[in-house]
């Protein structure tokens, strides 16, 4: 199941999207292989999970999906930015079924493709006005500082426990999922429980996104996303299962303690949700997606 079921304006906007990461006319290079180190990922597809949630947020408080089609264009250059400096970092040859940027073009060119999508996103941002540029590199601020957290771990200078890992997975993926989710009431001036309730939801969205990539790593699913070759529990990386793991001890019983915590957070983020319009679709989306039979499946 993917976002372009949720109903028609957004996934109109959703190819709007589409058909802007595909293009590079508009960009200004000179350098050849920076042009195509910045596109590699481009042409690949996600799941345009993030554009899918600034639409639904803009849903959320009446407003015009198809306004917010340039802002949530740039939530996602900052995360396949985000993308591929993590790729880099976690030394991982894989991504979206191709080699990772800096395999194909060097840890410099990747660095740079990187800034050039963070540049692109700023600019993109800009005309939303002050509030969203401000929320955006607040945003970016948070992710970088989330990722040095979960390499100081990789480096084994830092021991993870639950709330490291909480707050690790907060600030590299919940945050710019929560911004997602509420930029559209940033943006138009919403009352202030509105928008927490969005930015709230959104990080209860984003914790249990990261504590299930961790699950499909630790279950070993490739069919379900895993990357061949990596596994974050021999390679020291945060992942929810090896800090249970570290707890109680067994493996199995660890993964269902990770997938019971996920579905908290699915609930929390539902009921924050459930006073807004429209939620039934975004609902049906959510409980698809972390649907924790499939998890289990890898288990039994
Ligand atoms: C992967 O994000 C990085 C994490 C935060 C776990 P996605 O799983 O949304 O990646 P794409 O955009 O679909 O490739
Ligand atoms: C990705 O975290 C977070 C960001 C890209 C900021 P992970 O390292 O856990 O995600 P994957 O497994 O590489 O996608
Ligand atoms: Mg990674």
């Amino acid at each position: 199941m993917n976002l372009l079921n949720i109903n028609d304006d957004v996934n109109n906007a959703l190819l709007s999207v589409e058909k802007v990461l595909e293009t590079n006319f508009k960009w200004d290079f000179k350098s050849s292989i920076l042009k195509e180190a910045t596109f590699h990922l481009l042409s690949v597809k996600g799941k345009l999970l993030r554009p899918g949630l600034v639409f639904i947020g803009a849903e959320a408080i009446g407003s015009v999906v198809e306004e917010y089609i340039d802002l949530a264009t740039a939530i996602e250059y900052l995360h396949i930015s985000s993308l591929i400096h993590d790729d880099i970092i976690d030394k991982d040859d894989k991504r979206r079924g191709k080699e990772t940027v800096h395999i194909k073009y060097g840890i410099e060119n990747a660095i740079l493709a990187g800034d050039a999508l963070i540049a692109r996103a700023v600019s993109l941002s800009a005309k939303y006005g002050e509030r969203v540029v401000s929320k955006i590199s607040g945003t970016a601020f948070q992710m970088c500082d989330g990722e040095a957290l979960d390499y100081s771990v990789q480096e084994g200078k830092v021991k993870q426990d639950f709330n490291g890992y909480l707050e690790v997975a907060r600030r590299k993926t919940a945050s710019l999922i929560s911004t997602s989710l509420s930029i559209a009431s940033i943006r138009e001036n919403k009352e202030d429980n509105i928008v927490r309730k969005l930015e709230n939801a959104g990080e209860n969205l984003g914790i249990a996104f990261q504590i299930r990539d961790d699950i499909i790593n630790a279950v070993g699913s490739v069919e379900l996303g895993r990357r061949p070759g990596m596994d974050d529990a021999t390679k020291n990386r945060p992942n929810i299962v090896s800090v249970i793991l570290s707890e109680n001890g067994k493996k199995k019983e660890s993964i269902e303690t990770a997938i019971t915590l996920m579905e908290d957070y699915v609930g929390q983020a539902i009921s924050k949700l459930s006073d807004f319009p429209r939620i039934d679709v975004l609902k049906q989306y959510i409980n698809a997606y972390f649907n924790p039979e499939i998890l289990r499946n890898y288990l039994y």
